[in-house]
């Protein structure tokens, strides 16, 4: 049954009821949308347009249907009802019979459909902060672990400095925190209730509302109906807060997905997380990164289809809106999908530590080593940089590394370079030099996991 039928003599097509009806997607805030006529049924009661008895009667309707539906959301699908507000009010008159017809008065799907969806994503931004956290934890510990094992870093994928492999991790945790910032910030933003802005143009009650989107959970009340009916910034907000998060996470799993191939072997990842080959029986993929990598493209054209499509769209609601949910819904799970599997990844990391530091070996990654040398006898950088460049040169021709020429052929660039250059080339003293703040020294790691275990981030 429609909700609209009397103004019409025809039916709807067939074709034109399934282009039309949002259902399928909807249904997932079947949950909201019984709370949020639960608290529309008291705010009615307030103003005398239901008595004490029939909100009561209506209030445990309500709540015995969503009982029902959270032990079994799938039932929902199998109705033609056109979408979830249709459903439950059908729901509702099935059970209280012309009570239910009430229920509707003074409320739009407009300011309805835009109320449940900012409480489900209230609800579901909740899970995915925790997800975010689970993956930074998960993160802290591998850099825990492996916060002495020396890994090349790399600018333009050519080895640059050494770095600890915990300061890789921390890198990410980083990237995190910020996102979760950014997510904690969409959801002050929408915690905002558009209940009672009718269909645009206000509800002709004298409801509460400031009382009402108190009961309902929110922090306030919208103030301009209009906008608050037509307003899908936060599903923006939202998309692009997963895509930027989603770009961090295809960051993480490219780098993995290199670290663990057989050209670097720096880490193995979990059988748990990997699949075969059908045909070459040697194989083990790193599938979950790729998976990872791969899903960011399908989120971030989300983003693009929501921005897309509501570019110059007049006030206030229009049906172009409906196409809100299903990339939203799509979004979030894929990245809340990735992140827990990003954290599966994390905790079956097997790192070779013998690979990474040979391979910080090698590259003439501790040129700068060799520059800051010589600053510190007095040379300036640029011209130290200049006669290191012509020692690498030197080097590579003799295939060597720079701690492998004599102290002779050393001198040959400059005469200030004394016996003590060893020990500055080495990695050890590489990386417990870069000790200030943010550096990867061992020292500096270790305090930044202390103070990120304790929460003390910049966020
Ligand atoms: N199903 C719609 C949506 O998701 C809500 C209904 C609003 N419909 C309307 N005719 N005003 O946006």
């Amino acid at each position: 049954m429609a909700l609209w039928g009397g103004r019409f003599k025809e039916k709807a097509s067939v074709q034109f009821k399934k282009f039309n009806d949002s259902l399928p997607v909807d249904y997932r805030m079947a949950v909201q949308d019984i709370v949020g006529s639960i608290a529309w049924a008291g705010a009615l009661n307030q103003v005398g347009v239901l008595s004490d008895d029939e909100v009561a009667r209506l209030e445990s309707a309500l709540l015995e249907l969503k009982a029902s539906v959270e032990e079994n959301p799938k039932q929902i699908l199998l109705s033609d009802a056109e979408d979830i507000h249709s459903w439950v009010e059908v729901q509702l008159i099935e059970k209280t019979g012309d009570l239910g017809k009430k229920l509707h008065t003074g409320r739009s799907r407009n300011d309805q459909v835009a109320t449940d969806l900012k409480l489900w994503c209230k609800e579901t931004g909740g899970e995915l902060l925790i997800a975010l956290v689970n993956l930074q934890q998960a993160l802290m510990n591998l850099a825990e672990r492996e916060s002495n094992t020396v890994l090349p870093g790399y600018t333009h994928l050519q080895r640059a400095q050494p770095v600890t492999f915990g300061h890789w991790c921390l890198a990410y945790v980083e990237m995190f925190d910020r996102d979760i910032g950014r997510l904690k910030d969409s959801l002050y933003r929408l915690d905002v209730s558009p209940l009672g802005s009718g269909a645009l143009a206000g509800t002709a009650y004298p409801i509460d509302r400031d009382k009402l989107a108190q009961n309902l959970g929110f922090r306030a009340a919208t103030l301009n109906s209009l906008d608050a009916v037509s307003d899908r910034d936060h599903v923006i907000e939202l998309l692009s807060t997963a895509s930027i998060s989603m770009m961090h996470l295809s960051r993480f799993a490219e780098d993995l997905i290199f670290y663990n191939s057989g050209e670097a072997g720096f880490v193995e990842m979990s059988d748990l997380v990997s699949s075969g080959s059908s045909l070459m029986p040697q194989k083990k993929n790193p599938d979950a990164c790729e998976l990872i990598r791969g899903k960011a493209g399908r989120v971030f054209g989300s983003l693009t289809g929501m921005l897309t499509t509501m570019k110059a769209l007049a006030l206030a609601y229009n049906k172009d809106m409906q196409e809100d949910k299903e990339g939203l819904f799509d979004a979030l799970d894929t990245w809340q999908e990735c992140m827990e599997m990003a954290t599966l990844v994390v905790e079956g990391l097997k790192v070779n530590s013998a690979r990474t530091l040979a391979a910080a070996q090698q590259g003439y990654a501790n040129a700068t080593e060799l520059a800051d040398y010589l600053v510190s006898k007095d040379i300036p950088f640029r011209e130290a940089h200049h006669i290191v460049g012509e020692v690498v040169l030197a080097a590579i021709d003799k295939g060597v590394p720079l701690e492998d020429l004599t102290l002779t052929q050393l001198q040959a660039f400059s005469d200030k370079i004394e016996q003590d250059v060893y020990q500055h080339l080495s990695i050890e003293s590489t990386l417990d030099k870069r000790e200030a703040l943010g550096g990867t020294s061992r020292s500096q790691v270790q305090k930044a996991i202390a103070q990120m275990q304790k929460g003390q981030t910049i966020q």
